[in-house]
């Protein structure tokens, strides 16, 4: 239920169940999740086309959507005070760029609230299981509107038909592991527009029974180009797992003339912020939403001051180094600092930058005074970012940031 100036709140009775059994839920919130997806699956193999099978086998997801619940029941019992306005744009723009509908959020419900009675037993009387039934549907409804506000956006017939036809044009290689694919649409229609930082979704069929498989990259060409560029890491598995299934088939399967389904660009973290200096830091592939920055403001804002940070391997291993050239020349007002754990092959002629060996020590980053800070690439290296950059007084509500996984920093 939400009260008159739209906040949403727990009933009285449903709040006090709930605060009740919350530390039971949260103690056996991994096996209810993990019973969850198993029940739900069993009766419905068709949505195993959309989610991830990796995250799945990793357990990523369970925790990502064990944690949400949980964490929300938390924070309408008053026990959190996180503020939960980005976490529910995180996760309505994800679904949105999945064609997640309103119908489907039933199924998950009742296959969610079955898996608690399961593990808990006894324990989950009717008033309990009616109590977290209405923690679930405040969460659902908030996620709901948001999706049909995004969808409404993004010309979205009706909810959930997000597919349309690119055909690949190119294909460059950039790295032994990484390569740029651009895109026009296959119908001859429109390209829409996007903010830096977007992602599409992207829907592949592998072979045998493993069915449709879909994953998110970043657009990393110019916005309002006359086509879109993804750039994808193929990821290889490390400890005896295997290979990444998307970004394997990409690079293995994907050539120029063939065609991929893609979603409208969604995503709610922007890589360029108002008008204020910018720093974009990145490592490895998470470079790809600071490319479409520099792209963007080398056509939009060229005298804007942008440091770029990017730490990477080696400089063979950064992937679209020579554009940098390119950039520089446009963006009078653009420094590149660069860290190489392997500093050997650092230079590249034209491109003026101060390179360093080793990992980035966030205590030499250059930050102007107003800075806006987007960063991008593994989560250690992110946190590490974030928290030296909040020792030298850069306000949190000023560092944004993009994670290529489910779920946020803590
Ligand atoms: C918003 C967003 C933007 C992104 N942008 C980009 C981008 O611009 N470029 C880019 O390259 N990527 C990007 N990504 C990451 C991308 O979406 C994929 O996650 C990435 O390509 C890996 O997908 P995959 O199918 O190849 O790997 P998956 O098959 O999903 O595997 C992922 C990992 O799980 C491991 N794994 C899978 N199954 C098992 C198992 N059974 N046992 C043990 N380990 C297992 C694999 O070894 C691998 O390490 C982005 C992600 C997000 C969320
Ligand atoms: C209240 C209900 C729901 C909650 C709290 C929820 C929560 C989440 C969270 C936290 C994520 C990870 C977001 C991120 O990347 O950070 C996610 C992703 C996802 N959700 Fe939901 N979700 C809900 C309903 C649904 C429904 C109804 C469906 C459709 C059947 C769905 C399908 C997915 C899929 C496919 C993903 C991406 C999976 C992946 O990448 O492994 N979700 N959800």
């Amino acid at each position: 239920m939400s009260d008159t100036e739209g906040v949403v709140v727990l009933s009285e009775t449903s709040a006090a169940v709930v605060t009740a059994t919350l530390p039971a839920v949260q103690a056996h919130g991994e096996a209810i999740t993990g019973r969850f997806y198993q029940r739900m699956f069993d009766a419905h193999p068709e949505l195993l086309d959309i989610f991830n099978r990796g995250n799945q086998a990793t357990g990523q997801q369970k925790a990502a959507l064990a944690a949400a619940v949980v964490a929300y029941a938390e924070h309408l019992t008053g026990g959190s005070t996180v503020p939960w306005g980005p976490i529910l744009d995180r996760i309505a723009h994800k679904h949105a760029s999945l064609g997640i509908t309103a119908a489907q959020y039933p199924i998950v419900g009742r296959h969610l609230l079955a898996a608690v009675g399961e593990v808990l037993g006894d324990a989950v009387t009717p008033e309990v299981a009616a109590a977290w039934d209405e923690v679930y549907w405040l969460l659902a409804c908030e996620l709901i509107a948001r999706e049909a506000r995004l969808y409404a956006g993004a010309g979205v017939p009706e909810g959930g038909a997000v597919w349309r036809e690119w055909r690949v044009v190119e294909k460059i290689r950039e790295t032994a592991d990484v390569a740029t694919f651009t895109l026009v649409p296959a119908d001859g229609g429109p390209v829409p527009g996007f903010t830096p930082g977007q992602y599409v979704s992207v829907a592949v069929d592998l072979d045998g029974d493993r069915g449709q498989q879909i994953r998110q990259y970043s657009l990393s060409g110019r916005p309002g180009a006359d086509h879109w560029q993804i750039t994808v890491k193929r990821v290889r598995g490390v400890d005896g797992g295997p290979d990444g299934m998307v970004s394997s088939f990409l690079h293995e399967r994907v050539a120029a003339g063939d065609t991929l389904r893609l979603s409208p660009p969604f995503g709610e973290v922007s890589a360029i912020g108002d008008g204020e200096p910018l720093l974009l830091v990145s490592a490895g592939i998470g470079l790809t939403p600071a490319m479409a920055a520099l792209a963007h403001l080398a056509d939009t804002e060229p005298e804007r001051p942008v440091a770029l940070v990017h730490a990477d391997r080696a400089g063979a291993a950064h992937a679209r180094r020579r554009e940098l050239v390119w950039l520089q020349q446009r963006l009078p007002n653009l420094s590149v600092r660069l860290w190489y754990e392997d500093a050997a092959d650092a230079e590249l002629s034209g491109l003026k930058a101060d390179v360093a060996g080793g990992l980035v020590d966030p205590a030499l980053i250059p930050v102007a005074p107003e800075s806006y800070v987007h960063l991008c690439g593994p989560v250690p290296f992110m946190s590490l970012v974030r928290s030296g950059l909040l020792r030298r007084g850069v306000p949190a509500e000023r560092i944004a940031y993009e994670v290529f996984g489910p779920g946020m920093l803590h």
